[in-house]
Parts: C-alpha cells; structure tokens; sequence
C-alpha cells in the first residue's frame, strides 16, 4: 500500500469512526503519538497504602509512564520497577533518573518477579503494587496496534516478543476465537464474530486495526464501537493477562516481609474477581466446612485485608481522569510483626 493510499484509508476510517467511540483513554485523532502521556489511578489512595518513606523497598510491577513510581520515589522509598514494554522502560528511566540509586528498572514480566529480585539480592519488600491493563501511551500509538480507534497493524503485544493478535486472529480455530471474545471480552456475539473473521479470513489475512473494526462493526453503529470488547478480550489474549496476574500474586505475596503490603488495580471484572478470591482465601482466620464441627484455623492465612471494599476513584478524580471510571484497588498486608524501617532490601 502506498503511502498516499494508506493516508486516505486512514482518513476514511478516521472519519467513520470518529463519532461511534467512545474509548475511555483518550479523544486524540492523532496518528502517531511521541509523547508518554498516563495519568496514574487511584494515585493519592496508592501512596497512602503504600506509606512510602525512606529505608522501605517497593515493587512496581507495572511501571508504564511511572507515574505511580515517581510518587513512591518522592515519597522516599526505593523503588524497583517493572515492565515489558521498552518504550516505558525507556522513558520512566530518563525521566525519574534523578532518584539515582534508589531506582531500579527491570523489563520482563511482572510474573517473573521473584527470580529478578533474587538476581539483585533482594529478598523481601515493603510493598507491591499491580496497575493492570495497558497504559494511555500504548493505546494512543497507532503503530502497537492496541486501538480500533487508530489504524495500525493488528499487534497488541506490550513486549515485543511472542504471537501477535493478528497471529490469534488469522489462526486460532473458531471455538477458540469464540472463547475469547466471550471469556475476556464479555461479548454477547462472540460465536457470531468468531465465525465473521473465519469467513473474512479466507479470503484474505487481517492485518490492520481498522479491518478488524470494520469487520466487526459491519457498518453498525452505536454509542459504544462494536468491536471494543473483541479489541479488549484479544489485547488480554495476546498478552496472556490473566495468566500472568494468576501467577503474579503467590509470587508477590511470597516477597511481601511481615507488614508489607500489595495493592493491585484492576480495570476487568475477571482480573478483579482473581484478586479477590485469591486476597479473601489468604485472609480468613479460619475455614468451615459443613461436614465439620467446627471451624478450623486457616492454614493459608497470610494477609489482613486493608480494603474490605475494594476503593473505587473519587468524583475528582472521575472527572479529571475518565480512565479510572473502572478501576478497583485492593489491598493486603502481611501478616506478622510490621518490617522495622531501613531494611531497604533486605538481602
Ligand atoms: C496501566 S499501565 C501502568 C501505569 C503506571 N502505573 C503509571 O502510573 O504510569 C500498565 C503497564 O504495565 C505493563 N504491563 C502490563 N502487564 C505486564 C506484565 N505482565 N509484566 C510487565 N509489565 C506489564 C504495561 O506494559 C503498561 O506499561
């Protein structure tokens, strides 16, 4: 495709498409985006959970445009961060250097946690926070491919290594596309796509955003784009989401010193109801089973749940930042005697 031909395609899509979203990252039109743009959720709740201050040592899993590591840095406290994504590693490095020392990045995932710690001789921390999802700079970049509303190519991955979604779109087999339309999307129409894409598919390979949303909107329109929760099930798919939260949280819990603390948001009913399964087994004194005479202590008990509730954002905070229309915290502690200050990474 020439360079003139994909600019008037792009304007076409633009255009049609310009009235029917309504994505909750951004209202931007432009095509490429260069600047690191995200504003952190649930900032002020975050910091003070996380009671950052000199000699602790806390993990941001999802370190993005580092928004919320540079509060906790500012706060005092090391910070190690984490990210697949280069292009945020890139820009949280240059941009909160001048913590020196007490900051540290780490690409890979989260996932793997634990064994990037050990490497650098840390062994327990303070705290923990999980910001899940994609961050308002991935989306807003045409060329990751993240977006229905920017026409790129059908990437989706926050790394840069494995399958991307138009890999799972033009191989998966139909029940599979189907499942995970249904299982991390929600969509009611998830058979009924499936099958549009495995039609569409053999005759030709789908390699752009705008096909994929064209294809699924099928010239319909509505208050909210047809093809949001397919975008949204296949960005979780390509990235293993759900596989990497799942193994995240025993990872996490494992590194937590008695008194630390781990935060997770989440912006998906699916990631919110793991958390807190996973955060309610951990936190009940005991267990009862109806067979049984009596409750039993609970051998699994490790935290005391801080968010019985899980927090939601502010009427501030809603209007000034529409991406934390969904977001949930939650958070737990530690169970144990409280980790005495300045044991900053405790080797
Ligand atoms: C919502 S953004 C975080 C924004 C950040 N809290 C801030 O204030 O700027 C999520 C970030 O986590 C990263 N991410 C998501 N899942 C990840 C995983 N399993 N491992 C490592 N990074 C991940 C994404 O690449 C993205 O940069």
């Amino acid at each position: 495709m020439t360079r003139l031909q994909y600019k008037l395609r792009r304007n076409r899509f633009l255009k049609a498409h310009h009235d029917l979203s309504t994505t909750t990252y951004s209202s931007s039109t432009h095509f490429m985006s260069t600047s690191f743009r995200h504003e952190p959720v649930l900032a002020k709740e975050v910091v003070e959970f996380l009671r950052p201050a000199p000699g602790r040592t806390i993990i941001d899993g999802t370190l993005g445009g580092g928004g919320h590591s540079s509060l906790l840095l500012k706060g005092g406290a090391r910070v190690i961060g984490f990210d697949r994504d280069p292009e945020a590693l890139a820009h949280s490095r240059e941009h909160l250097a001048l913590h020196g020392e007490r900051f540290t990045v780490v690409e890979g995932n989260f996932s793997d946690a634990l064994e990037a710690l050990t490497a650098l001789g840390i062994s327990q921390v303070d705290g923990a926070l999980l910001d899940l999802g994609v961050s308002s700079h991935q989306l807003d970049t045409a060329e990751r491919g993240f977006s229905f509303q920017r026409e790129g190519p059908l990437d989706m991955r926050m790394g840069k290594s494995g399958p991307t979604a138009a890999d799972l779109v033009n191989t998966l087999p139909a029940s599979e596309l189907a499942r995970v339309f249904r299982e991390y999307g929600d969509e009611p129409r998830a058979i009924q796509f499936a099958a549009r894409i495995i039609r569409a598919r053999e005759k030709k390979q789908i390699a752009t955003t705008a096909e994929l949303a064209e294809l699924i909107a099928a010239g319909r329109t509505g208050p909210r784009h047809p093809a949001t929760r397919v975008f949204q099930a296949l960005r979780i798919a390509v990235n293993d989401e759900i596989g990497s939260l799942e193994r995240a949280l025993p990872a996490f819990t494992s590194m937590l010193a008695p008194g630390g603390r781990l935060a997770v948001i989440t912006f998906h009913s699916l990631e919110d109801r793991i958390v807190k399964h996973f955060f309610r087994r951990h936190a009940m004194s005991e267990i009862d089973d109806p067979t049984w005479p009596a409750p039993r202590p609970n051998p699994e008990y490790l935290f005391e749940a801080l968010t019985p509730r899980s927090v939601t954002a502010s009427p501030g905070e809603l209007s000034s930042n529409p991406r934390s229309r969904s977001a949930r915290l939650r958070v737990v502690e530690r169970r144990g005697s409280t980790s005495p200050m300045n044991q900053g990474g405790r080797s």
